[in-house]
């Protein structure tokens, strides 16, 4: 996860990290300071026995969004409709920010993979764009 952040709106975000070699590691984020917008909305996916899985596949209009791998390994894909790239993430306190209108994919988990999402918003599936066509086609007007 060295690769600089090739979109407008994106880049990484570091999280303090405490330490102690036997008693584990206590990452924090705090709202606005760290995470760059007010948290409405917080999600873990867990549970990735299926290494072929492919998750994301989508972009949204409004939604931000920052994503950690907090255990494990996955391969983040982002695409603003120009230019791709791939982020392997593999350190608990260092997230992705994902701005809006930038297609994503999620992939070769590991099988201890967890991932941990704060976002901008609640819910809202009239936000999501799901046909790559059309999200070219938004992203090109
Ligand atoms: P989706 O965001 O497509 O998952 P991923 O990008 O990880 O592959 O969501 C999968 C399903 O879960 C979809 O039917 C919408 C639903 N969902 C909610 O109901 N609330 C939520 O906050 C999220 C993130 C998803």
């Amino acid at each position: 996860m060295i690769v600089p952040i090739l979109f407008k709106n994106s880049g990484y975000i570091e999280l303090k990290k405490i330490k102690d070699e036997r008693d584990g590691s206590l990452i924090i984020a705090n709202a606005i300071q760290d995470i760059p917008f007010e948290i409405k909305r917080v999600y873990f996916i867990n549970q990735l026995e299926n290494s072929i899985s492919i998750r994301g596949k989508h972009a949204h209009r409004n939604l931000e969004q920052v994503i950690f791998c907090i255990n494990g390994n996955f391969t983040l894909g982002l695409d603003d409709g120009t230019r791709k790239q791939k982020i392997v993430m593999n350190q608990d306190n260092i997230g992705v920010k994902l701005g809006s209108m930038l297609w994503h994919t999620m992939e070769n988990f590991s099988s201890d993979c967890i991932l941990l999402i704060f976002a901008s918003d609640y819910y809202s599936e009239a936000d999501y764009i799901r046909d790559y066509d059309e999200f070219i086609k938004l992203v090109n007007k």
